[in-house]
């Protein structure tokens, strides 16, 4: 399973990295503005250490506006996947794209039947952005699960991104079901690390290894 990291935070991606945990990294309008700083720096300090793909969102809403930032977008750094939304626009972009030979990620994916337009439009990854569908009384993740089976069902090279993820138990569903990516926000990847149980063992361990010390 690869890991995606979701956040436009440079610092926490290294630390991430550091434990070998960032295949790629996954960003949006929302959480570079959380950052206030220059997009273009950000990009490039992520790109100086991640190799994987980097997702890069347009903000055109339509195909041939979406096209000029995705073209301006890919020249930045040499692993962009180019973030579009699900929209009719969206999707005549994620085509002309592919013809391009540049990657994309088609985002705001909520139903199954948008995952499987993108994946016709030849999209390299799609985004079913689970926490939200939680948000409003459905199940997220059966929705992943739906997209893994009709992505296997017909073969399909367009990878899943389970995207929206709020707390660890997203992540191991998300593995459960078999999803290739996860793209998990760095608070959860700390929670992910603690166990309360790991930390009474090692007071323990500790505590006896003082005993031990004292002969
Ligand atoms: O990857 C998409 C993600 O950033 C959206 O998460 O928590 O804003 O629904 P959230």
């Amino acid at each position: 399973m690869k890991f995606f990291i979701d956040t436009a935070n440079v610092e926490a991606i290294r630390r991430a990295h550091e434990r070998g945990m960032v295949d790629g990294v996954t960003t949006n309008p929302s959480l570079v503005a959380k950052e206030g700083r220059d997009f273009r720096q950000i990009v490039d300090e992520i790109a100086s250490f991640v190799k994987g793909p980097i997702s890069l969102e347009v903000v055109s809403e339509d195909a041939e506006g979406m096209m000029k930032e995705a073209r301006e977008l890919n020249t930045w750094i040499d692993n962009a996947a180019i973030k579009i939304p699900m929209t009719w626009e969206g999707l005549k972009a994620v085509r002309m794209c592919a013809d391009e030979g540049i990657k994309t990620n088609v985002t705001l994916v909520f139903s199954p039947n948008q995952a499987l337009l993108a994946a016709k439009a030849g999209a390299t990854f799609v985004s079913p952005f689970i926490g939200r569908l939680d948000d409003v009384g459905h199940i997220g993740m059966e929705l992943v699960e739906s997209i893994v089976q009709i992505y296997s069902n017909y073969g399909f090279d367009t990878e899943v991104i389970v995207a929206s993820i709020r707390h660890p138990v997203h992540v191991y569903e998300a593995a459960m079901i078999g999803a290739h990516i996860a793209t998990i926000p760095p608070a959860v990847l700390d929670k992910m690390v603690n166990h309360p149980l790991t930390d009474v063992g090692i007071k323990r361990f500790l505590a006896d290894w003082e005993k031990v010390k004292k002969k």
